[in-house]
Formats: structure tokens, C-alpha cells, sequence
């Protein structure tokens, strides 16, 4: 559990900030494409999107922005540290520009929302900018720029979730992918920036995600989560209030999904994120404990621990709410690990609703916690309703307390798991060693391992024998390759 970068829907992990995507299947295209994303995954997934649209153009992907005629920069704006990584980068392709004045300079993503033209205008960083829902337009908004001009497009849609593209693939060990179930938001959290970049809520086609699960399975892969900024909220042929659209067709909601895609194999693995406390409904808790391919992993971001906070966040649960949800995730899928997102100093938080959060955390014990402090967004409902009057000062100090009670919390979590044996889809090979290799168990843990004679893509048995704070080692335990994956 680091303060990191974690945005929306889903985890983010720091060491792929600003990774670049590259793909074999483009080579042999006659211009080139360099793609850095940063953010949450549902940018690395929306990466692979672009990727896609752009090959068919004929570009193929590069490694080094030297080698590019275009470089395209998938952002974040969910907290300001965010931006201004992206704002360092984008000054080092400003200057690179100076020398190469055809190289064509992009921002996709949240922050090309979000500043829409003051990005050209104003601060003049780059040639393009297109937000979330213009990909489709990227090959004619590079030949605008192609042609002299500046070119934007910022439309949000209500209905383009990309569902007929199929993504080519970035997480390149060929064992566990990413499918984007829905895009946008409409919860308007206050404090939180997403509703304005990602737009309306809308979610995809069932049809068209069980096609992209059962290929993905063809392919190789063993394991996918399901993307959305809150995933209880999917729903298909159902308006918001429950009214069915196309009395002709069957409804599908989150639980439905589940089940949906947990059939197309048994041994293709099932995760999801990111569930939201106040629509997790128990349908969904019974679909996972009824699917030994649905992992055994929960991420329900809490915020605070004070109803008072939770209020002025607009969450739109109490603490008691979110506790009742708890309770029935242990109910139903007894041992499901569970992690979380909370916020230090938000707009008037005193001393006695922080230790509400903290108490709250001792209840519940998390396996993992992504931690930040309150950093205020623009337009966002807090911004306009609520002062900004926590020091940042006091914000650092909670954050602290809390990161060090969640790392105890870890390290007895992990500690719990010694002397179990675990069901492990093998990722690959170890990043600390190359006799090793490594892979998650149900709850989402990484478990090392010797290498022996196992490959990626299988699973294997592992018995837990020692554990780091955010490790757990082991051996192999059974010869047999196992079908399952509880
Ligand atoms: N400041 C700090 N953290 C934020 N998050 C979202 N917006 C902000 C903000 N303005 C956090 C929330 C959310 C996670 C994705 O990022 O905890 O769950
Ligand atoms: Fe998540 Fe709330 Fe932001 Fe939506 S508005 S992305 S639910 S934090």
C-alpha cells in the first residue's frame, strides 16, 4: 500500500507511470507512434484503444520518442501531482520540438478534457488534444496538424464505449488482460474530477464483452478484470430508475455480467474493479461465491470513516452503510480479502472525524489501502461548495498515521497466509530474481516462487512459507497442473 497514483476505477501501479505502449502486431508501418500513458488502468486500457485505431492507419509503435512522427501522451487529472508530472514531460517535448518542428505532440486522456484548448492556447505545450471519447477522430486530427493547423476534440459522448474496437494488447505477458465494461461517471463525488473528463455513465454491450473474454481465452490469456469507475452501476437495456429500454430484449446488470463472463471458461480467471459501497448489491457477493473463477478480492473504496465527511463527499453512504457491506462480504464469501481508497483532509476535517477513519480501518482490517491527501480539483462540487482548509501540514500527518496503522495491517494480513496453499496463475518470471517466478493468488496478492519447470500462463499450487510486507513466498506444492482457480 503506497500514497499513490490511483484514479476512478482502479489501481494504479507506480512503476508504470509513463510507460510506453509497444506492440508487435504494428510493426512494418510506415510512420511512428510513440504512446506514454500515466493514470489509472482504464488510460492503459483506453492506450490500447488508440493503439488499435491508429495501426489501422499504419503506424506502428516505438520505444524511443526520437524515432517518432507523433508523440501522444494518455493523461490524469485526479489529483494535481498528477497534471504536473504530465506538464514536465510535455516541456521536454516542447523543446524537443524546437529541433524537430514536424514531430506532432498530442495529449489524449483526462487532462486533454480538462483544459481542452488552453492547452494550445494558453501554455501552447502542444499540436493536439483529444479527450476520452474523440479517438475515433485521432488519424483526422493528426492530419489537421499534419497540415498546419492546431486541432481539438474534447466531445464527451453518451454513448461511444469503443465496444466494436477491438483493443490490441499492452500488458504484454499474454496472461491477464483488461476489459473496459463501462466509461464515465455519474456520482459526482465531490471532491472528485472524473465526472467532468470521462463524461456521462454508459456501459458496453454484454454481447461485446463476453466476445472479448472468449478471444482473450483463445489467445492464451487466463485472467481479466472488468474496468468501470463503478462497476455495480453496469447495466444494460435498463435505464437509470430500473426502466427496461427494449421490452423485446433481456436486462443485464453487474451481477448478470459476472456470471456472463465467469462462463466462458473455467479456468479463465475473474476480477473486477472498482465496486462502489452504495450500490454493491449481496447478488453481486453471490455471483463471486458462486464462481470459483470469480477472484476472492474486493476493492471498495471507503473515503472516511465519518458520516459527516461521507456526506459532504457525496458518497452517499454512512459509515454504518459501509460497515453493513462489509459484514455481508464476509457473510458470503467467507476469506474474501478486501482493500480500499481513502482521503485525508478533506474540506473541514477535524481531528475527531479522522479518528473515525482510523477506527474505521481497525474494524475492517484492509489487506490494502491506496492513501492521498486531499488535493483540490477544479469545477469539481468541492471546489465551489467547500473550503480548502486543512493544512497541508495536518493532510501529511493523518496520511502518515494512517499509512503506517494500514502497513501493520498488511504485514498481519500477510503473515495470516503463512503455512496456506494458494492457487497461483503464473505471470511470469520474478522481477527481483530469474529463478523465480511469480504470479496472484485469488485475494490478489503476489506469490513467488522457485521456477522448476512451470510456465506462464499455468497454474500452480503454492504453499506459503515466508512473506515481505507486500510478498508473499513459497513453493510449489502439487505436480499436477490445477484447472481451477479458487
Ligand atoms: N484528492 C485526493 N484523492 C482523490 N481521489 C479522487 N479524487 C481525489 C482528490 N481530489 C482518490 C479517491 C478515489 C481514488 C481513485 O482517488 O480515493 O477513490
Ligand atoms: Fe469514483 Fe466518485 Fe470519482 Fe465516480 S465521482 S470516479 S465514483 S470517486
Amino acid at each position: 500500500m503506497i500514497e499513490g497514483l490511483h484514479e476512478g476505477n482502479k489501481t494504479i501501479d507506480e512503476s508504470k507511470q509513463g510507460e510506453v505502449t509497444l506492440l508487435d502486431s504494428t510493426k512494418g508501418g510506415n510512420k511512428k507512434l510513440y504512446l506514454e500513458s500515466y493514470g489509472c488502468q482504464m488510460n492503459f486500457s483506453d492506450s490500447e484503444v488508440v493503439a488499435s485505431i491508429l495501426s489501422k492507419e499504419g503506424y506502428e509503435t516505438v520505444s524511443q520518442s526520437s524515432e517518432a512522427d507523433v508523440v501522444l501522451l494518455n493523461t490524469c487529472s485526479i489529483r494535481d501531482n498528477a497534471e504536473q508530472r504530465v506538464r514536465t514531460r510535455l516541456k521536454q517535448f516542447k523543446n524537443a520540438k524546437k529541433e524537430r518542428p514536424n514531430l506532432v505532440v498530442g495529449v489524449l486522456g483526462c487532462m486533454a478534457e480538462r483544459l481542452k484548448k488552453k492547452l494550445l492556447d494558453q501554455e501552447k505545450l502542444v499540436d493536439l488534444v483529444a479527450g476520452p471519447d474523440a479517438y475515433r477522430d485521432l488519424p483526422g486530427l493528426i492530419s489537421e496538424v499534419e497540415g498546419g493547423q492546431k486541432a481539438v476534440n474534447v466531445l464527451l459522448s453518451r454513448e461511444e464505449t469503443y465496444a466494436d474496437i477491438s483493443p490490441v494488447r499492452l500488458d504484454k505477458n499474454g496472461v491477464t488482460a483488461f476489459i473496459s465494461i463501462m466509461r464515465g461517471c455519474d456520482n459526482m463525488c465531490s471532491f472528485c474530477v472524473v465526472p467532468f473528463t470521462r463524461g456521462r455513465e454508459r456501459s458496453r454491450d454484454p454481447q461485446s464483452i463476453v466476445q472479448e473474454a472468449k478471444e482473450l481465452y483463445d489467445n492464451g490469456y487466463r485472467e481479466v478484470t472488468l474496468l468501470g469507475q463503478n462497476v455495480d452501476s453496469y447495466r444494460w437495456n435498463m435505464s437509470s430508475k430500473g426502466r427496461i429500454k427494449d421490452e423485446s430484449k433481456p436486462t443485464v446488470n453487474f451481477a448478470e455480467l459476472l456470471e456472463m463472463v465467469a462462463q466462458v471458461a473455467p479456468d479463465l480467471r475473474i476480477r473486477f474493479s472498482t465496486s462502489h459501497p452504495k450500490d454493491m448489491t449481496d447478488d453481486v457477493l453471490h455471483a463471486m461465491a458462486k464462481y470459483d473463477n470469480i477472484c476472492k478480492y474486493i476493492h471498495l473504496p471507503v473515503q472516511s470513516g465519518n458520516t459527516e465527511m461521507l456526506k459532504k463527499m457525496n458518497r452517499g453512504y454512512s459509515r454504518e452503510w459501509y460497515m453493513n457491506r462489509i459484514e455481508a462480504i464476509h457473510r458470503i464469501i467467507p476469506g474474501c480479502a478486501i482493500s480500499t481508497d481513502i482521503i485525508t483532509g478533506f474540506c473541514g476535517e477535524t481531528d475527531e472525524q479522522h479518528n473515525e477513519t482510523i477506527s474505521l480501518m481497525k474494524e475492517v482490517k484492509y489487506d490494502f489501502a491506496y492513501m492521498f491527501k486531499y488535493s483540490e480539483r477544479p469545477r469539481t462540487l468541492a471546489e465551489r461548495k467547500y473550503e480548502d482548509d486543512v493544512p497541508d501540514e495536518v493532510k501529511k500527518a493523518r496520511l502518515q498515521e494512517i499509512i503506517q496503522l494500514q502497513q501493520q495491517h498488511s504485514a498481519e494480513s500477510n503473515k495470516r497466509q503463512l503455512g496456506k496453499t494458494f492457487e497461483v496463475l503464473i505471470e511470469g518470471v520474478s522481477k527481483k530474481s530469474d529463478d523465480d517466478l511469480c504470479g496472484r493468488n485469488t485475494h490478489n496478492t503476489m506469490v513467488v516462487f522457485p521456477k522448476g519447470d512451470y510456465q506462464k500462463g499455468q497454474y500452480v499450487k503454492v504453499k506459503v512459507t515466508d512473506c515481505t510486507s507486500a510478498t508473499l513466498l513459497g513453493e510449489v506444492v502439487d505436480e499436477e497442473k490445477v484447472l481451477t482457480t479458487a
